[in-house]
């Protein structure tokens, strides 16, 4: 299977993301023929400062590269090295109904809190479907947020298809089956908008102080509970093996412990489950002329095959 996802530089990358969505994309590397590009298009909606926006890209390939995702088995690029992708956004775009984009949250959510918003924002489901139907995606691993997009771009392909003629694969969504529940410093969704969020890289103290200040119950120390309600207990899951949750799990149900010894195992745990791409990350930090030769390559390779599928929409709607 082809598989294609795409990130937002758009901030550091949370323990939600990885967990949420990233993760899967590297494992998904494995067994599949993956496509994984850096949004900078998208990102350039929200990131007006060319130097952030810069930065916030390198900094996204080095983050993938060091959670493993590996570029002998994946093509990594950035997704604004690609003018065919551009190109076919146009060409789709002249078949989008506007009542179709006007349903799509992204611009819903902005207009219903009465902001204005621009017609990239707009347009931005299209650019997206250009993202996944340039290379004949057959898998797209998305976090739920995402699905309604996919929907759009399997709208736009099959009518394409329809009416010019076979030109398009039609993808399929992939969402983590179970989605690993990652909570927030304040035991809500992880999520960058209720900035409560944990970064995978950083100073490791920075993150073992937020790890601390993690809220909890004000349950007696004596009171046994339940472990499976506690966020600070689907922290720990994420990172510790099986025998040391079901510990974790006993202490609970025990009774007569601190949060402070739960939050200390999880500073530990997850300091240990990072540590590996901790270490690699500094190395590629040493070493950006491979990150960016690694770009460079990937662009070739992803402009290959966009071009060839850009060649037969071009046919097919009398644009060649
Ligand atoms: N919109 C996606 C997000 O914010 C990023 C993205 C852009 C993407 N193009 C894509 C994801 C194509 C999958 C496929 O997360």
């Amino acid at each position: 299977m082809r598989c294609l996802s795409g990130i937002q530089p758009t901030g550091r990358p949370h323990w939600g993301n990885y967990f949420g969505a990233i993760r899967q994309y590297i494992d998904l590397q494995a067994d599949n023929e993956g496509f994984y590009f850096i949004a900078d298009l998208h990102a350039l909606t929200t990131v007006r400062d060319a130097e952030t926006l810069r930065q916030n890209t390198l900094d996204s390939a080095l983050d993938l590269l060091a959670l493993g995702l590996n570029p002998d088995r994946a093509t990594l690029f950035v997704q604004s090295m690609i003018p065919e992708v551009t190109e076919l956004t146009w060409v789709l775009m002249t078949g989008t109904p506007m009542g179709l984009l006007e349903r799509c949250h992204a611009y819903k959510d902005k207009k219903s809190k009465g902001l204005t918003a621009d017609a990239g924002l707009f347009t931005y489901p299209v650019l997206m479907a250009a993202d996944i139907l340039a290379y004949d995606s057959q898998v797209v691993p998305v976090g739920q947020d995402q699905v309604q997009h996919i929907e759009v771009t399997r709208d736009l392909a099959q009518s394409f298809n329809h009416h010019f003629g076979e030109s398009f694969v039609i993808p399929k969504a992939k969402t983590l089956s179970v989605g690993a529940k990652v909570p927030g410093t304040d035991g809500e969704k992880m999520s960058k908008s209720y900035d409560n969020t944990l970064p995978l890289f950083g100073e490791v103290k920075k993150i073992r102080k937020q790890i601390m200040r993690i809220t909890t119950d004000s349950r007696p120390m004596e009171d046994p509970k339940e472990p499976e309600d506690d966020h600070l207990f689907q922290l720990f899951q994420l990172f510790a093996d099986q025998d040391r949750i079901d510990e974790m799990a006993a202490m609970y149900r025990r009774g007569g412990f601190g949060y402070g010894d739960v939050k200390k195992a999880v500073a530990e745990a997850s300091e240990q489950y990072f540590a590996d791409a901790r270490e690699k990350r500094a190395d590629l930090e040493a070493n950006l002329d491979y990150v960016r030769e690694t770009l460079e390559s990937g662009a070739v390779r992803a402009r290959e095959v966009a071009a060839q599928v850009l060649d037969r929409v071009k046919r097919n709607c009398g644009l060649r």
